[in-house]
């Protein structure tokens, strides 16, 4: 009889693990939640010479659409107070060229880190005019606090 039980518990256990690891391994896979392994990698060094960080800016890639090219560094947005027309979808490409930073802009749900050696991508529609301002989060030296800049739906 014990030994009947003994089986079933591990049975159930070993059914548990598989369980997980099938869960683990959908997660990384299918939602994208794993350590960043097929994210999109960059020299930091080199950011400047690389596409298409060597020209930063926002670029209007269709109706409504654009695309903001950025890089991140002590203590900056390259570029700063960027202006977008109402009812944008903007897609953010980042990467930073010293240390990690932080992307987030208030009154949405934006809020991304920027590691050096990889590329970040976040896209947010913008539907409401104003001034949205864009903080560091994420603590980078002595200019963190002074770090921010705007984005201006008009
Ligand atoms: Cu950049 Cu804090």
């Amino acid at each position: 009889m014990l030994h009947k039980h003994e089986k079933i518990w591990l049975t159930l256990s070993s059914v548990m693990i598989i369980g997980f690891m099938l869960f683990t391994g959908y997660q990384t896979f299918a939602l994208g939640m794993g350590p960043p392994s097929h994210t999109e990698t960059i020299d930091p060094q080199k950011v400047d010479e690389i596409e298409p960080f060597d020209e930063p800016g926002v670029y209007e890639t269709g109706d409504n659409k654009y695309e903001v090219v950025m890089t991140l560094e002590a203590f900056m947005f390259t570029p700063s107070d960027i202006e977008i027309p109402a009812g944008s979808e903007v897609t953010f490409i980042m990467t930073s060229k010293d240390v990690t930073h932080g992307f987030q802009i208030a009154g949405t749900n934006v809020n991304a880190m920027v590691m050096p050696g990889y590329i970040q991508t976040i896209t947010q529609t913008f539907n409401e005019p104003g001034e949205y301002l864009v903080l560091c989060n994420e603590y980078c030296g002595a200019g963190h606090q002074m770090m921010s800049t705007t984005i201006t739906v008009n």
